[in-house]
């Protein structure tokens, strides 16, 4: 029996995990579940699951959850020191962390340090801290497996080869619901078409990253230090049909791809497997009725965050943080309707304009990078 902890229970990943849980239940113990807010639904999973250890927002939502749970015999915490708690409980094995944000990052480093293996769908951790997470994991001797669609298919190709061999990952890319709109109508994108995506069901964050193309930047940012390949050699394709979730090449032209249906349960379930495949499957790819697989390349003058993303993946510094960070703070500016979409790229590169980078950060100067960029975009988003 696999003992796991989901941080972010609540939320997309979360809720799938919990689904992959469900249909082979005599497979997992739920050591842990953290929540933030989602009082009504963490309650229910509560009582599905009991946990013996949870975390949420604060102490309001503990009292809220009290009037809907019996939490006799759970640990109760709260704020990030709950997650820290829920992660690197003594019996937890695997930790999935589902949480947005750069919240999970203190969490899974310790967790990682406590030796527990990561099931990582959180892109941003490696994003701000790529290098010193996956320092941790070698010294550890733990495994990240990515819960990504595009990393799990990349990790998949890569199982009985030799990274030196790779010549080029192909992440792929759906293209988001606007890949074809103008530059003018991309204008008038409002928070409810950006957060309707065209293939896959997500939570708010990630869905206006898909519609900017933002989410395949921070998603290159991701591979390269999963895989430990140079920047450069990760090229994206936009992939309507959502089919193929990335292929690799290697140095002698053969490509390998992962192919599926558009269900994030697919990669959490081999995630939460691994190294075993199991034989329950979410739904099958009909070839007859696709037709055809088509590709392009992506536009980076009508998306320019996916062009900043690439640059800030060059280097091993602090630009991908700020850049993370910036990106954070203008989408939920764009979620409240206090910035317009095609704002949010001018935002990002404006405060990475004003960054100087650190060459190889340390946690804390990462952290302090972190919070300077938020106040920068929240300043240049007040006055848009
Ligand atoms: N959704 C996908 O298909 C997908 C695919 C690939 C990668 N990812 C990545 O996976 C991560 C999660 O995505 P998602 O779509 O599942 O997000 P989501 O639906 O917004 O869920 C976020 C989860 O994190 C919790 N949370 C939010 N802020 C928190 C905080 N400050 N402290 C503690 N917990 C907090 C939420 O709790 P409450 O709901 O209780 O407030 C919820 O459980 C993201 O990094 C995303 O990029 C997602």
């Amino acid at each position: 029996m696999k003992k796991i902890s989901v941080l972010g229970s609540t939320g997309s990943i979360g809720t799938n995990t919990l689904d992959v849980v469900r249909k082979n239940p005599a497979e997992f113990e739920v050591i842990g579940l953290s929540a933030y807010r989602n009082v009504k639904l963490f309650a229910r999973q509560i009582k599905a699951f009991r946990p013996r250890i949870i975390s949420v927002k604060d102490e309001s939502i503990v009292r809220q959850l009290e009037q809907l749970v019996n939490l006799s015999g759970i640990k109760v915490c709260t704020g990030e020191e709950g997650l820290i708690r829920v992660a690197t409980h003594p019996a937890v094995q695997t930790v999935v962390v589902a949480t947005s944000g750069v919240i999970s990052l203190r969490p899974t480093i310790l967790a990682v340090e406590k030796g527990k293996n990561i099931a990582l769908a959180n892109k941003e951790p490696l994003v701000m801290a790529g290098q010193i997470l996956m320092e941790r994991v070698r010294k550890n001797k733990v495994r990240i497996i990515p819960v990504d669609s595009e990393h799990s298919a990349v990790f998949q190709c890569l199982q009985k080869e030799k990274t030196k061999n790779l010549k080029r990952i192909y992440l792929t890319a759906s293209g988001g619901p606007f890949h074809n709109f103008s530059k003018e109508k991309l204008k008038n994108v409002t928070p409810d078409m950006a957060l309707r995506h065209p293939k896959w069901k997500m939570g708010r964050k990630i869905s206006v990253d898909s519609a900017t193309l933002m989410n395949k930047g921070l998603e290159i940012i991701e591979a390269r230090w999963l895989f430990d390949v140079a920047p450069d050699k990760i090229e994206v394709l936009i992939h309507p049909e959502a089919i193929i979730h990335s292929m690799v090449e290697f140095l002698d032209g053969s490509i390998l791809a992962q192919l599926g249906i558009a269900d994030m349960r697919l990669p959490i379930q081999y995630a939460l497997y691994y190294p075993q495949r199991k034989d329950y499957s979410f739904g099958l790819v009909d070839f007859f009725k696709i037709q055809k697989l088509t590709f392009k390349k992506p536009d980076l003058n009508r998306f320019p965050c996916l062009k900043i993303a690439k640059k800030a993946a060059s280097g091993a510094d602090t630009n991908a943080c700020v850049m993370n960070a910036a990106n954070e703070v203008a989408v939920t500016a764009f979620l409240d309707s206090n910035l317009g979409f095609t704002k949010i790229a001018g935002v990002i590169a404006n405060v990475l304009k004003k960054h100087k980078p650190v060459r190889n950060p340390g946690i804390d100067e990462i952290f302090t990078v972190d919070a300077w960029a938020r106040k920068e975009a929240g300043l240049l988003c007040s006055q848009q």
